[in-house]
């Protein structure tokens, strides 16, 4: 083996955005557990999940999990497996709960109960009307998690190794060993020899070119799985979330339309009547996305621009809360209360006051509903017949149980994460207790050390960030809100093209080893690559339409054909697709109506 250091522990986590450090609690209580990050833990992308994490809790009227499931069910477009979503929507209570009791600082009513928002597509299911469910931190409910489980990690010894960053998982046919990092400081390979490990590496939003995602969102960990033989599942469906800046894709909460903000045209028309009739702004993502886009299409666009208005200003807004035993219209105070994120962005970036004005957005690409395919414990499974590989976890945003299906609710990332973090934890420390951890075998880094100096003695003619940009351009164009065969087809030869270009023509301009960003960046584009790829050959391969994935040529539902899972998985041949059915339960599909 190459000379590398060796770090043995029971379990590694690689990702510290909420789901790894719930993960990371939890394992540590029965094996010694280390957190490996390529960023400073309080950095992760949990960070960024703004408006709320649902929960029926039912303090602003009645409420009940089974609601939420229903919600969620419907909102996946009957894709998710019931099963699990139960497991969600029932845990979710008591998870926010333990949250509270470490310290999270919900907002709160006057009654001292946890303050709760309306979100798109949470129902109260008898009446149809949108639900107070999002438990919230004004608009840093994300930030405020991370915070918390991050001050609860260090305060019970999980270890840290922040700045390594994972690029690949050692499996020894149906075992897993550990896995490679790199420090990202001095450039030096450690291997982390493990009986347990679990990514959770959140999503890779960077594949297109207007994005909520942080520059690090590259899904290192879904094309590391894939790489080591592990299928990717439901691909095709990534979520466009409705409100993104103009151009710059920052995300402006849902919860502005929460608190009462509208969707307005260039015509200066509320829109969404003519797309949900009953709950308009607050309808499932997938439904606002497309509106919005089709609405730019007829030329309604802002200026006859791209892009429409989120208003939220006191004059247009006719939304009440209660204070004081009152019932009051929301003002310019309660604005920079509940939203001072998004107030402090707009005025940032684009200069625009949102109390006074509103504000310019457009869909941006945000969340995987697909990914790497686990249980309700976070076991990764291998096939259609769910076999477990065992001692491999994957959580949050980067896994699929799956609790989304086609199209994922609003606030139920960071209950997806919570939950299932937290059961990934508990799996992993029983699974620590019950196995020996097993040999490494001898040339554990090899491999990808390989791949990393081809990577730095590169001497093509193209640069990392040139290839990126003609990928995201692709993406964007021919796999975005509307899809159609050809286009996909042809994002397809693209990606072909860009890969063998990444292969043969490459040039790396650092050559050094301490912080090599360029490497490092290069080695990102290989992930974002092959899963653009992945995504691609698997919207083309389902011909219908069902939640965010939306074919102008295949315009229906088709429940008959396509009430199924894809599953890509990367063969020396190219990529295969296999299909596994849905878990049904109480809800038997039926059209969507909002
Ligand atoms: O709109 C938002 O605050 C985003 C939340 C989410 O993606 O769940």
């Amino acid at each position: 083996m190459a000379k590398t250091k060796v770090h043995t522990f029971d379990a590694v986590i690689i990702g510290a955005g909420g789901a790894g450090l719930m993960a990371a609690l939890y394992a540590g209580r029965g094996a010694k557990v280390a957190v490996i990050s390529k960023l400073y833990p309080t950095r992760s992308h949990t960070g960024a999940a703004q408006g709320g994490v649902g929960a029926a809790l039912g303090n602003l009227g009645e409420d009940h999990w089974e609601w939420h499931a229903y919600d969620t069910v419907k909102g996946s477009d009957y894709l998710a497996d019931q099963p699990a979503v139960d497991v969600l929507c029932q845990e979710a209570i008591e998870t926010v709960i333990e949250l509270e009791h470490m310290g999270l600082p919900f907002d709160r009513l006057p009654d001292g109960r946890i303050s709760q928002r309306r979100f798109g597509g949470h129902t109260n299911n008898d009446t149809g009307k949108p639900v107070y469910r999002a438990c919230h931190a004004a608009d840093r409910t994300g930030h405020m998690i991370l915070q918390t489980l991050y001050q609860q990690c260090v305060k019970n010894n999980v270890n840290f190794f922040d700045e390594f960053h994972v690029v690949d998982l050692i499996r020894v046919g149906d075992t897993v060993r550990g896995v490679v990092a790199i420090q990202i400081a001095s450039g030096e390979f450690h291997v982390f020899h493990a009986k347990a490990v679990l990514f959770a590496t959140g999503g890779w939003g960077r594949c297109w070119e207007v994005t909520s995602n942080a520059h690090s969102l590259t899904g290192d960990g879904a094309a590391i799985c894939l790489r080591r033989g592990i299928p990717m599942q439901d691909m095709e469906f990534f979520q466009f979330h409705p409100t993104g800046i103009f151009k710059l894709g920052i995300l402006i909460t849902e919860g502005v339309r929460g608190e009462g903000g509208v969707l307005i045209n260039g015509e200066g028309e509320r829109f969404m009547a003519r797309y949900a009739p009953s709950i308009k702004d607050l309808a499932s993502r997938d439904v606002v996305s497309r509106a919005i886009f089709l609405e730019v299409q007829a030329g309604r666009g802002i200026n006859g621009q791209n892009y429409v208005h989120l208003d939220v200003t006191p004059e247009t807004v006719n939304y009440y809360y209660e204070k004081d035993g009152e019932s009051k219209r929301i003002d310019a105070a309660y604005i920079e209360a509940k939203l001072p994120d998004i107030a402090d962005f707009t005025r940032t970036y684009l200069g625009v006051d949102p109390v006074k004005e509103p504000m310019p957005i457009q869909p941006t690409a945000h969340y995987a509903m697909g990914g790497i395919p686990t249980d309700v414990d976070g076991r990764v499974v291998l096939d259609d017949q769910r076999t477990v590989l065992p001692g491999l976890y994957a959580a949050g945003e980067v896994a699929c149980v799956s609790v989304h299906g086609a199209n994922r609710l609003g606030t139920n990332s960071l209950v997806d994460l919570i939950v299932f973090g937290r059961r990934s934890g508990r799996h992993m420390a029983e699974f620590c207790r019950e196995n020996e951890l097993l040999p490494l075998p001898d040339n554990a880094a090899d491999e990808v050390i390989a791949e990393f100096e081809r990577l730095r003695s590169s001497k093509g003619q193209v640069r990392q960030y040139e290839l990126r940009g003609r990928m995201q351009k692709s993406m964007t164009a021919n796999v975005g809100v509307f899809r159609v065969e050809e286009n996909m087809k042809k994002a397809i030869d693209e990606l072909v093209a860009l890969r063998d270009a990444y292969h043969s023509d490459l040039v790396i301009d650092d050559k050094g080893h301490q912080y090599n960003t360029d490497l490092l960046e290069a080695w990102e584009l290989g992930c974002l690559l092959e899963l653009a790829q992945v995504t691609a050959i698997s919207a083309v391969a389902r011909k219908e339409s069902r939640g965010g994935h939306a074919r102008d040529d295949f315009q229906k539902r088709d429940d008959v054909n396509w009430l199924k899972h894809t599953l890509c998985y990367r063969t020396e041949d190219g990529y295969r697709l296999a299909y596994k059915p849905v878990e049904l339960g109480r809800y038997e599909p039926k059209e969507r109506v909002y």
